[in-house]
């Protein structure tokens, strides 16, 4: 056992250049990694949490406590990685922190030598019984699911439904079934998509040669104010269909002015070679211009005109079926090959549309026919309120979730949710809800044509739900993103990318509550919700709706009585709030009684040589209420390490609010006898602690924001030992007040 007074790798050094970098390019990996599963907010890299994780399992070679027998196991599996002209533990010590560093790397996350040595180091280390790792707060399991890639055992826990869906099949089903599981979901895959073709086919209008679009290039429309006009405006950004290096397409218009009625644009593919000759944007921010008579339209009068068309991502038809209106079909994109083709649309695509229309009415009527014991096919679920932070397109009418999608989409939806709900195997039917939600993301209205990578873009590419006004309506046929194949052959590139594992624990619950003891040695990782206004559970409610129809009676989806209700779980109070429908007031006092109970339990959770790591939060707020509950709960923090995932370290400054910086606190629980510290004696060593590790670190090329939070935790371990501390006239010092001494003293050793 490593023993309570030897210090862990984590606690004196880290290769934060190496992991911020490996952490950096992860964001680019596309098959295979995790993140291909379902969409997250807040999720950490992998490779940040691989390398803290190891470095907080192993103990550092270099200290006095530290087990011979690890040394010499560990010395046998780095061999290689040392450098043959230094020896003994210092030697140790690096190779450690190279491997932690190479295996950051994602390419090298599956390797079956990395696997090996990096389970093997954590052998040598917890030679009796292997740790657990525990996150109650997992979101998408980051955390734990490198657990389980070091061989730990693993302990997920999250309030959200959603992210329990997404942890029981990265944790608990992908380490039982492997491959099985993926080739049963392509099996179901195939069945789905058969399906669809005899059920879904009619909706979608066939090119003479069969193909089946793979994309609906639309706009929403208004029309133009002007007495003497009246035309009717597509709202489009650019009227650039496609330039990439090799092919260029793009639309112009000509007015055509009938003897009857409103002038109106026709337009004509063309094969531009620069931006000459393509039309000026017929929306500017958010004003439009009449393409027919340049006629200014106010952000007035766009909102309001959108707002009788519910955001306007359906056409209007009159009662023969002919278009009159709503959105305007510019152009339908099909894959031949690997090549897309562009093409004017037709009557044919817009009579695709109207049968889908009268299809959804149809089933809609059916419904209320009916006994209504099911929940409506088609959610119809109120969008959080105008003014919430990120959501801008209730301002345009958009004021139920329904609304967001075409009703192709919802007619897609539908039948998907109806598919899954009769799959018996449980294990595939959440696996196919998450399928479900892969398409999801790229079937609705706020989703955009990429012109110069040819792609569609996702609804939540932002952190925001902003409008389109011109929008790529995805197939659920075919290979694009909207579709079932893609869906599946993405979430199966996971499952087989997997090397194998222990199987984890998942559990959906209130992490503030939870409660788990016993003396198998742990590490508490975690990364708990962030203080301030966070839409992460909003978003969530974009998912659940239509889950709640492909899992019914999935009592963690609909709690009983309450059927139709949303899901909000407020970030901002850390409470278990199910019931509300409306984002929480930022509530201070809660967040930081919140963050108190959470750090008390898991103080208890521990045992006095175990070791955590929690995730500093990004607002000085937050960071205030998180330093408090750990201190008054019973922790010393002895580290921080920061880990970018955006620019160079040197040339972020010290900027204390770097967004694209998460800093891990590394903290132990402190003994019940500490004693009480003096506040003029801390003052006191607290520049000579900062300027030496300022130094130390300096020395190995660490510099900026990096250097800033890495201070940081050395600079509360002097202050946190404590089990209070107290001032002269016997006056007990909050640990906020040091906090911003800590932040000053950073400052004047950081240079910008
Ligand atoms: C910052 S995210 C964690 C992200 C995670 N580390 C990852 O890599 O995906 C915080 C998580 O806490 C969850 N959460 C919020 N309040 C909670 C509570 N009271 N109990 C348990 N989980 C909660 C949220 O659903 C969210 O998934
Ligand atoms: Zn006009």
């Amino acid at each position: 056992m490593i023993s309570k007074e030897c210090k862990r790798l984590v606690e004196v050094e880290f290769p934060i250049n190496e992991v911020s970098n490996h952490s950096m390019r992860e964001k680019f990996v596309r098959y295979g990694h995790p993140s291909g599963l379902h969409l997250w907010r807040a999720r950490q890299p992998l490779a940040a949490c691989r390398a803290i994780l190891l470095a907080l399992l192993l103990p550092d070679p270099c200290d006095r406590h530290c087990p011979e027998e690890f040394k010499t196991k560990a010395g046998v599996i780095l061999q290689d990685l040392k450098d043959p002209l230094e020896y003994g533990d210092m030697a140790l010590r690096k190779a450690m922190l190279k491997f932690i560093g190479d295996f950051a790397d994602w390419g090298n996350a599956n390797e079956p030598d990395f696997i090996e040595m990096g389970r093997g180091l954590v052998e040598a280390a917890y030679p009796e019984k292997v740790p657990l790792i525990m996150d109650l707060f997992a979101g998408a399991g980051s955390m734990p699911l490198e657990a389980l890639r070091l061989g730990c055992d693993a302990y997920a826990g999250d309030s959200n439904p959603i992210a329990r869906l997404i942890l029981k099949f990265l944790l608990e089903e992908i380490p039982r079934y492997g491959r099985e599981l993926a080739e049963e979901l392509r099996r179901m895959g195939s069945e789905i998509e058969k399906q669809a073709m005899r059920e879904l086919a009619e909706f979608y209008a066939q090119d003479p040669d069969g193909e089946m679009p793979y994309a609906h290039l639309w706009a929403r429309t208004i029309r133009c104010t002007s007495s003497n006009c009246g035309a009717e405006i597509p709202l489009v950004r650019s009227f650039w269909l496609c330039r990439d290096d090799r092919s260029k397409k793009a639309l112009r218009y000509k007015v055509i002015k009938p003897r009857e009625g409103p002038p109106f644009a026709e337009f004509k593919l063309f094969e531009p070679i620069t931006d000459l000759g393509i039309p000026e944007a017929s929306i500017i921010r958010t004003r439009a211009v009449c393409l027919c008579c340049g006629n200014i339209i106010s952000s007035e009068q766009v909102r309001e005109q959108l707002s009788q068309q519910r955001g306007g991502a359906d056409v209007i038809f009159n009662e023969k079926g002919r278009r009159i209106g709503g959105a305007r079909l510019l152009a339908v994109v099909t894959l031949r090959g690997r090549k897309y083709h562009y093409r004017l649309p037709t009557e044919k695509d817009y009579r695709a549309v109207y049968r889908t229309k009268k299809r959804l009415e149809q089933m809609l009527d059916d419904w209320e026919q009916s006994n209504k014991q099911e929940l409506p096919p088609v959610p119809d679920v109120s969008l959080p309120p105008e003014g919430t932070p990120n959501f801008r397109v209730q301002q345009y009418g958009m004021s139920r979730w329904s609304d967001l999608f075409t009703a192709r989409q919802k007619l897609a939806l539908v039948f998907l949710t109806r598919c899954i709900q009769k799959i018996e195997n449980p294990i595939i039917k959440d696996a196919m809800a998450i399928v479900m939600d892969r398409c999801i993301d790229y079937l609705s209205s706020i989703c955009t044509w990429d012109v110069q990578r040819q792609l569609i873009v996702r609804t939540f590419s932002r952190q925001a739900l902003p409008i389109s006004w011109d929008f790529c309506e995805g197939s659920f046929f075919g290979k694009g993103p909207g579709g079932i194949e893609n869906a599946i052959d993405w979430v199966t590139r996971v499952i087989e990318a997997w090397p194998g594992s222990k199987i984890g624990r998942v559990k959906q619950n209130d992490g503030t509550k939870h409660m788990l003891s016993d003396s198998t040695p742990r590490v508490w990782f975690t990364d708990p919700p962030a203080y301030g206004a966070n839409p992460c559970d909003d978003f969530s409610n974009f998912f659940l709706p239509w889950l709640k129809r492909a899992l019914p009676g999935h009592l963690l989806l609909s709690p009983p009585g309450n059927p139709e209700n949303t899901f909000v779980m407020s970030s901002v109070t850390v409470s278990d709030n199910t019931k509300s429908d409306s984002p929480q007031p930022e509530n201070y006092a809660g967040f930081e009684e919140a963050v108190a109970k959470l750090f008390s339990k898991g103080r208890h959770m521990l045992n006095r040589e175990d070791i955590c790591s929690v995730v500093f939060n990004k607002t000085a707020k937050g960071r205030e209420a998180l330093v408090t509950g750990l201190i008054n709960e019973g922790w010393i923090i002895t580290a921080s390490w920061p880990i970018s995932t955006g620019t160079a370290s040197c040339s972020r400054g010290k900027d204390f609010t770097n967004l694209t910086t998460d800093v891990y606190l590394i903290c132990r629980p402190r003994p019940e006898n500490a004693p009480v510290g003096s506040w003029e004696e801390i003052l006191r060593e607290l520049p000579q602690r900062v300027n030496s590790w300022a130094a130390h670190l300096q020395r190995q090329g660490i510099c900026g924001s990096d250097l800033a939070f890495a201070c940081i935790g050395p600079a509360l371990e002097i202050f946190s030992r404590y089990c209070r501390v107290e001032n002269v006239k016997g006056e007990t010092i909050r640990p906020g007040i040091y906090l911003e001494k800590v932040f000053g003293q950073i400052s004047t050793v950081v240079k910008d």
